[in-house]
């Protein structure tokens, strides 16, 4: 049994959130191979039973890779068993962090001609020292609006792991018996 993951990160805490979930299904026997979005033109999915996709936000924008590739494989996402998870800010917020109450996963899923099986939202992380001086600006004053963390010398992660475990354990029961659509 062989499942791929495949990542959109800008800082690392995508990865490190699919990372995860792939110690956890390789805990059970799968095999998981784990692929940056940013590298991947066209694979082949056909080798294997399930496809997870995580992918973060910036600026209020998915990275164009998520959209390339699911456009480039909308027909064979969509005849198996798959899952997506969004990364964001917003999500620190418990009430914004499922696909129906999280602003950039729910317009994602409304407009993707892809519709996975199981959908998340998680929490990603806040860093301050990273980041450039406009791109600090500029989050600072999304915190200041939102009542978040101001404070630059900061490093946050606001990543609910025990979510991100249930989500790997959710991702193992769906069925691979997946009916083939139009
Ligand atoms: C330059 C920049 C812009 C961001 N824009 C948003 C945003 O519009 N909305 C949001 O909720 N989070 C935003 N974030 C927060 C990221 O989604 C969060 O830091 C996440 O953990 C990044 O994941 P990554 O490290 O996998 O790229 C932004 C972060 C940075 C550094």
């Amino acid at each position: 049994m062989s499942y791929l993951l495949l990542y959109s990160t800008q800082d690392g805490q995508t990865k490190k959130i699919i990372t995860r979930i792939a110690e956890n299904l390789r805990r059970t026997g799968i095999e998981c191979d784990l692929r940056d979005l940013s590298t991947v033109i066209q694979v082949n999915l056909m080798p294997y039973q399930k496809v997870m996709v995580g992918a973060s936000i910036r600026y209020g924008h998915f990275n164009s890779a998520l959209h390339n590739f699911v456009i480039r494989h909308q027909k064979q996402l969509n005849q198996m068993p798959t899952a997506f998870f969004g990364v964001n800010l917003t999500a620190r917020k418990p009430e914004k962090r499922t696909p129906e109450t999280n602003a950039y996963v729910r317009k994602f899923l409304i407009n993707s001609p892809w519709q996975p099986d199981l959908c998340g939202v998680f929490a990603g992380a806040l860093r301050y020292p990273r980041y450039r001086w406009l791109d600090r600006t500029m989050i600072q004053f999304i915190m200041r609006m939102t009542g978040g963390e101001t404070d630059t010398t900061k490093e946050i992660e606001y990543t609910d792991w025990e979510q991100v475990d249930r989500f790997s354990e959710e991702f193992l029961q769906i069925s691979c018996d997946k009916e083939p659509q139009e």
